[in-house]
């Protein structure tokens, strides 16, 4: 802070005035560079404002003292302003310190808050959550993989040989210019989760019980039930002595959790290169309970997931890194379910289109 002695003024005029004046508000400026703390701010207050001791005060009695009349009236009016200024650099202070409360007498506390809309869990999302769980209950941990894979993982090492025509089954989206590299480095989106089983038994030996959700792309045009990116849900469950009847029972259980105790399961023989023997599972139709209606074409079915137990090639594949998948001491299954699918029937959505819209009108009404 300044010393206490009173600036002398030299004259009346209006240019020694202002010189005289600027020279407090310079050393208003300079007291100020430090006011963060409510102690700093009171210090500042008292030593400029103080009614008695206040050096505002005293430099304004003691110039105001000698002046002549017709300056009394010009001194005053930049004593105004210099206090103001002085006001002004407090409340900013005060304003900005940690803490500080709005003031009572410009705010009004009564009147009710911006109201902001809470967020709902997307359809999609919310059941990718209720089958991770469902697994997760059963001693499943969750895995990820990337979602643009290689030849290798996506095709190759889940025995879908180059040139095999079960490749064509996936239409699939590949990354461009990536012909000079050998078949199996070259970069497609992943047309399924499958390629991480191989993942994951490159990673860890035997046991393994995990699930894969995540994105997959094909190349298919987008209609009510198709869209070119959807989602699934891979399973894997590799031990000593893991039979067919293991396959049954965690998915019947998987589908009574997901559709309610009453929905039943039954397993239809069908291929798929990496699963040996394969299957399609069907739940009984949980909109008629099984007795026929449109959303089961009048079956009383309806297939949602393939299945099968891991096939003894994948476990060569795997065994190139991790020697314990040994196809004559350890067996498997695997399964994979669309999650688009489970979500449009759990909620009764006609078109898949809708969970990738964005459109608020249809998301609102998961909130
Ligand atoms: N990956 C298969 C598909 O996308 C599903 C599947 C997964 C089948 C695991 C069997 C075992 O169609």
């Amino acid at each position: 802070m300044p010393d206490d002695g009173i600036p002398p003024l030299n004259g009346w005029s209006e240019s020694e005035l202002d010189r005289a004046f600027a020279s407090v508000a310079k050393e208003v400026e300079l007291s100020a560079r430090s006011l963060n703390s409510p102690e700093e701010q009171e210090q500042f207050r008292l030593y400029w404002l103080g009614r008695k001791q206040g050096r505002l005060k005293a430099i304004s009695d003691a110039w105001l003292k000698a002046a002549p009349p017709q300056a009394k009236k010009l001194i005053g009016q930049r004593f105004n302003t210099l206090k103001a200024e002085v006001e002004q650099r407090l409340e900013r202070a005060a304003a900005s310190s940690p803490g500080h409360e709005f003031d009572a007498e410009t705010i009004d506390i009564t009147l009710p808050g911006t109201r902001r809309k809470l967020g709902a869990e997307h359809p999609l999302i919310r059941t990718w959550h209720e089958i991770v769980g469902i697994f997760q209950r059963m001693g499943y941990s969750v895995g990820v993989g990337p979602e643009v894979e290689t030849d290798y993982y996506n095709f190759e090492s889940l025995n879908f040989p180059p040139g095999h025509p079960a490749r064509d089954t996936q239409d699939t989206l590949v990354i461009a210019g990536q012909e000079r590299k050998p078949l199996r480095d070259r970069l497609l989106m992943r047309t399924h989760t499958s390629p991480v089983q191989i993942r994951t038994m490159e990673q860890q030996p035997p046991p393994v019980r995990i699930v894969i959700p995540g994105k997959v792309h094909r190349n298919d045009a987008a209609d009510a039930t198709h869209s070119p990116i959807f989602h699934q849900v891979e399973g894997l469950c590799v031990d000593t002595n893991i039979t067919f009847a293991d396959l049954k029972g965690t998915l019947d259980h998987a589908m009574k959790e997901l559709f309610g105790s009453s929905v039943r399961t039954r397993f239809f023989p069908s291929f798929f290169p990496f699963t040996e023997p394969s299957a399609d599972v069907q739940i009984s139709c949980p909109f008629c309970a099984g007795s026929g209606c449109r959303k089961c074409k009048h079956s009383g079915w309806i297939e949602l997931l393939g299945c099968g137990m891991v096939d003894p090639t994948v476990f060569e594949f795997a065994r190139l890194k991790q020697p314990a998948y040994d196809p004559k001491k350890i067996s498997g299954f695997a399964f994979g379910m669309g999650i688009d699918r489970i979500a449009m029937m759990k909620y009764g959505i006609g078109d898949i289109g809708l969970l990738y819209s964005g459109d608020l009108r249809f998301l609102e009404q998961f909130a």
